[in-house]
């Protein structure tokens, strides 16, 4: 399994790093076939697999549950599990509970936390703990509430300067990978040439050390909005609603089951049976 050292390495070699979400058995066993380098189970799984409205609603237990899953079809890939929202803010012991009940139970590589400022300290804490942790900058879905929406991050100089300084003081707290949404192509080159940790982009264009997207936007599959900053690369929810058309089509019809899916039972028992 490649490690936190290997995309080290990847970072200097300018080999760029592929991140992909994934909630349960068979998408994490995909994005391990498909040789993705890290699985994410992030809280987006609260709109795209739970159907909320947004991240907040997303429990400790609902990431636990999502990321064993994940975890039993990926066993060989880094995985990382996202802290949900209220799960590492208030009581420093309550943070660690949370921390390790997912480490553990889910046995990810790494947990993600949203945010700098405070999540810096709970950063060192974990890490120190020996919880690998991967930092996440920028736009913060789980805090759009209080900015009013969901918008591109780090766009004047003093908030593009306050992000530089936020990335360095998460690798000094040990941040393992940094993830940087939605903000400025040039800040997130900045970013990423200011820190030796790997810097994972989503909606940061195309200069950072790899990519993460959301695994149902890129196949297109539910039927949520899609960010300008995804290109999807299979229409998967359209040929399953087309499978499933069919599937109803012909039960209605009589056409499913055909000869080939049924059972026989022998003639002579046929003959006891009718007496
Ligand atoms: O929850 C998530 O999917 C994420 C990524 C998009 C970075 O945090
Ligand atoms: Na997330």
């Amino acid at each position: 399994m490649k490690n936190t050292g290997t995309f080290i390495k990847m970072k200097q070699q300018n080999e760029k790093i592929a991140m992909l979400t994934a909630y349960d058995y068979p998408s994490a066993k995909q994005a391990e076939e498909a040789g993705v380098d890290v699985i994410l189970v992030g809280d987006s799984l609260g709109m795209v697999v739970l159907g909320y409205e947004s991240t907040v609603k997303v429990t400790v237990d609902d990431m636990i549950h999502h990321g064993k899953a994940a975890r039993r079809g990926a066993q060989d890939t880094f995985l990382v599990v996202d802290m949900p929202f209220g799960s590492f803010q208030g009581s420093v012991d309550r943070t660690l509970d949370n921390a390790m009940r997912i480490f553990q139970e889910t046995g990810a590589e790494a947990l993600k936390l949203e945010g700098a400022d405070e999540v810096v300290e709970v950063t060192r804490l974990l890490t120190r703990t020996g919880i690998p942790v991967v930092a996440h900058l920028g736009l913060l879905p789980q805090t759009a509430g209080v900015i009013g929406g969901y918008r591109v991050q780090g766009k004047t100089a003093d908030a593009a300067k306050k992000l530089i300084d936020d990335a360095k003081a998460c690798e000094a707290a040990g941040a393992c990978l940094i993830v940087l949404e939605c903000i400025p192509y040039q800040l997130a080159r900045e970013v990423t040439a200011a820190v030796s940790v790997p810097v994972i982009g989503i909606g940061a264009g195309s200069e950072t050390d790899g990519q993460v997207l959301v695994y149902h936007d890129i196949l297109k599959y539910g039927s949520h909005h899609l960010p300008k900053f995804v290109r999807s690369y299979a229409e998967a929810g359209e040929i399953m609603k087309n499978g499933l058309n069919a599937y109803v089509t012909e039960v209605k019809s009589g056409e499913f089951p055909a000869e080939e899916h049924r059972f026989t039972m022998k003639e002579d028992e046929l003959q006891q049976l009718y007496g």
